[in-house]
């Protein structure tokens, strides 16, 4: 089989699928030259993040694709049915990155309880200057424990970041589309494994009475944000909203009126609508900290990423593994 890994792959899982008779490249193909280096290549497998995208073109132009891989969860930028339909097998991690994008969320949200996201942006210009006036504008920070954590979407993501809130000693409160009773196993050092039930509760209670919001849903099909301006009118004044999940899921306009009016204290994106190229009013917004949708951007959520790919395409091709 020939592998494409359009958005790169561990270089560990490229060595183990070569090893296991694989011809990889992860060579980077800009999107519209995709199906003309599909086709010349006789590309098999086509392995992708979320950058590149597999829509019908590319499944209707390259009839040597057998294998559709996403890297990761989110398959948004595949048309998964469409795929299937054709005879195509598509494939998805969606276990390797949870504990990864929970602790980006708490990289945020720590950032945010202390201004450091704005610290860091002031204290290179002004430290050395302005120190006391910078000591005064920071100096109204707030503890995570004992604050409440919504968290909107409670699947695997959803249950690591409530698995670190609780270690945190937050109060963690949730909703989910199949509302339910869920035990969580949390390995704490020193006394083993602790299991705590957490009861869902409907999305309005969160929006009403979370400190802190967190968004952990998947892209959602008919493009209605999970979070816009009505939502942001039910949550506590000062909240700290995050969304680590799928750009579009919080309405971007509605975010940056609840910051404006201080109804949202802070916000932390890791995902935005129209990625790569973000919109400048967010990028440039001194209540918002930052990062380029690096949820699942660990070497360890990588490397367990491209192993779970890996294996699942050796498996399709009946390959025992060595
Ligand atoms: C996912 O859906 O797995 C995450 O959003 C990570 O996306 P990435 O593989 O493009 O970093």
């Amino acid at each position: 089989m020939k592998i494409l890994a359009n958005d790169g792959l561990s270089e560990d899982a490229v060595q183990y699928l070569k090893d296991n008779g694989c011809e990889v490249s992860t060579t980077n193909i800009p999107q519209d030259q995709l199906i003309n280096y599909i086709n010349e290549q006789k590309i098999t497998v086509l392995s992708v993040r979320s950058a590149t995208k597999v829509r019908k073109d590319i499944i209707d132009a390259c009839p040597s694709l057998q294998i559709i891989g996403r890297g990761g969860v989110g398959m948004d930028n595949i048309d998964v049915e469409y795929a299937r339909s054709k005879g195509i097998q598509v494939i998805n991690t969606p276990a390797a990155s949870s504990h990864s994008v929970g602790e980006l969320v708490f990289a945020h949200l720590f950032g945010l309880a202390r201004f450091l996201y704005d610290a860091n942006r002031e204290m290179p210009q002004n430290g050395a200057g302005d120190f006391k006036a910078l000591k005064k504008k920071y100096a109204k920070g707030f503890e995570l424990k004992g604050s409440t954590i919504g968290i909107i979407g409670f699947g695997r993501i959803g249950q690591a970041t409530a698995k670190i809130a609780l270690g945190l000693g937050m109060k963690v409160i949730v909703a989910d589309h199949t509302p339910g009773e869920y035990e969580l196993e949390l390995d704490i050092q020193g006394a083993g494994e602790v299991k705590v039930k957490i009861t869902s509760t409907n999305k309005e209670e969160v929006l009403k009475n979370a400190d802190v919001i967190t968004l952990h849903v998947p892209a959602q099909e008919d493009g209605t944000p999970v979070l816009g301006a009505n939502e942001f009118k039910l949550m506590k004044d000062g909240v700290v909203v995050i969304n680590a999940a799928r750009g579009g899921v919080i309405d971007e306009d509605a975010l940056i009126d609840a910051l404006n009016s201080g109804k949202v204290a802070s916000a932390g994106l890791d995902v935005f609508v129209n990625e790569p190229t973000p919109r400048e009013d967010i990028l440039s917004h001194e209540k918002i900290s930052l990062s380029p949708h690096i949820g699942a951007a660990t070497n360890a959520a990588q490397q367990r990423i491209g192993f779970e790919l890996a294996d699942q395409i050796l498996s399709f091709y009946k390959v025992s593994a060595n």
